[in-house]
């Protein structure tokens, strides 16, 4: 069987968040049962970096959308991925979504409906002569259009969407439909409307035939008001027709502290007496005092999800018990500012680095004790996992994603409100745990051997999979 993988970042290339290593990975676990291809935009970073691209195909103009090259390459190690050569659309220094200024791309639904109306043509054949896709598996609202325009074509082919986050939803104006394609009887609640606007999302779960999200949680979670940005109510619907399942992430295997790379001493499950060095790196290179209390890290994109709010105001007070608090990230203008003050206020407490670095994010997994993570909401969630992975204990708001990968007491720590009280709480306990060597070591011990695979999640995707198969068949 044949699934076409459409996604709008992958970590081989570029990578915003999360579903960049998602889409590297969970591709990678299948492929080994189906004949898995990725589809991507020709962003200058893939570009630069996935080596000879054969131009097979060009895609026609459709009403605004401009037409394109299709590229087909080879990741390094062998996967096969279709490019849109749109130099016009994707060719730009930035992120897939937003420039330099943190703004979305002013023309993010026509570079995004390009990426769905191309996954439609090459699931049908229309694009790579020599392939057509079973299934389709779209991530997101970039291809959330996608099962959409198979739709209105009267193309039956099973589409499932994979919902990463549901609060970016891809919202356009109404005017914007004749030039993407999507006809006006479309634009009703029973289709792309959402409040009197266009929504990517809102289409994609509408028309696909199955809706995954990132946890079991999370899945409960968005068919209800709290959590559904307006969409629970059409979440209600898929989750009673059985539409709507919850499967879990894993990490990728690279993420091993007995053979990290990056790390300034490796160290495993058995022996971790390697932390300590890490830990030390980690206080130089965030100019920390020399210590031995406790080191808690922050690993975020800066945005009022994470709740680095809470995270700030719980910093005093772990400064105030004896520990340390290292960040890194980028975001918000203004969590960025108040992170700095935060590091002004208690030079050699708290270090703080703005700005995107893996090697120095897996370093300071290594080094922590503890990872701080008060989401408000939360998906799944990779950073716990990561954390968990080279013995740091997740502080964690029991939501989505962290409720089911953390086991309070056991792997880490919960807390059931998102608010400073239960946060400190928490911490608390933490820090109690700190002071007993052996109920850490039980802990840590406990996290990194935590199973983090993706062979089970993948096993679920393979169920989801042949049930969309079946019941196309069936229709
Ligand atoms: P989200 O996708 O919502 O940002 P996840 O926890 O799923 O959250 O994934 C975040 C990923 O990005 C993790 O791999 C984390 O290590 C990484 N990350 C986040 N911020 C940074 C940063 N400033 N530097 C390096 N890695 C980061
Ligand atoms: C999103 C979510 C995060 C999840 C990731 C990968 O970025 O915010 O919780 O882990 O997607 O699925």
């Amino acid at each position: 069987q044949s699934i076409l993988f459409v996604t709008s970042e992958i970590a081989d290339y570029i990578k915003a968040g999360g579903l960049g290593e998602v889409s590297a990975a969970l591709p990678r676990a299948l492929r080994q049962h189906y004949d898995v291809r990725i589809l991507i935009p020709g962003y200058r970073q893939v570009l630069s970096q996935i080596g000879a691209i054969e131009e097979i195909a060009r895609l026609p103009a459709s009403f605004g959308i401009p037409g394109c090259g299709l590229g087909r390459g080879l990741t390094r190690d062998g996967l096969t991925v279709y490019v849109l050569l749109c130099p016009e659309l994707y060719e730009r220094d930035g992120s897939p979504y937003v420039d330099a200024f943190g703004r979305d791309w002013s023309d993010n639904d026509i570079r995004f409906a390009r990426l769905g109306l191309a996954a439609a043509d090459i699931a049908c054949g229309g694009g790579d002569p020599l392939w057509r896709a079973d299934l389709l598996h779209l991530n997101d609202w970039p291809s959330g259009l996608a099962a959409a325009y198979l739709t209105w074509r009267g193309q039956h082919i099973p589409t499932i969407l994979t919902i990463h986050n549901l609060a970016y939803q891809g919202i356009f104006d109404r005017d914007r439909l004749p030039c993407l394609g999507i006809p006006d009887d479309a634009f009703n609640i029973n289709g792309v409307e959402f409040h009197g606007k266009l929504s990517f999302l809102k289409a994609g779960i509408f028309y696909s035939s199955h809706i995954t999200t990132v946890s079991a949680t999370y899945a409960q979670e968005i068919t209800r008001p709290e959590f559904g940005c307006g969409l629970d109510g059409l979440l209600r619907t898929r989750a009673h027709q059985g539409r709507l399942d919850g499967i879990i992430n894993g990490i990728d295997p690279s993420w091993d502290p007995s053979k990290d790379p990056y790390l300034v001493s490796r160290f495993s499950a058995e022996n971790f007496r390697g932390k300590r060095a890490n830990a030390n790196n980690v206080r130089k290179s965030f100019g920390l005092a020399f210590s031995n209390g406790p080191l808690f890290a922050v690993v975020s994109r800066l945005v009022h999800q994470k709740g680095v709010d809470l995270a700030i105001s719980a910093a005093e007070t772990i400064v105030s018990q004896g520990g340390q608090i290292a960040v890194i990230g980028q975001g918000e203008a203004r969590f960025e500012a108040e992170l700095r003050a935060l590091a002004e206020r208690h030079p050699g407490s708290v270090g703080v680095r703005i700005g995107y670095d893996e090697g120095a994010a897996r370093r300071m997994y290594a080094g922590s004790d503890f990872l701080l993570m008060p989401s408000r909401f939360e998906p799944c969630g990779l950073s716990q996992m990561y954390a968990q992975r080279f013995g740091s204990l997740p502080i964690a708001h029991k939501t989505g994603g962290l409720a089911d990968t953390i086991e309070d007491g056991v792997n880490g720590f919960l807390f059931g409100e998102p608010c400073l009280y239960r946060f400190m709480d928490a911490i608390k306990r933490g820090l109690e745990t700190f002071r007993s060597r052996s109920r850490l070591s039980a802990m840590r011990k406990a996290a990194m051997q935590r199973p983090h695979g993706w062979e089970s999640s993948a096993s679920k995707y393979r169920k989801v999979y042949e049930r969309a198969c079946h019941t196309a068949a069936c229709n």
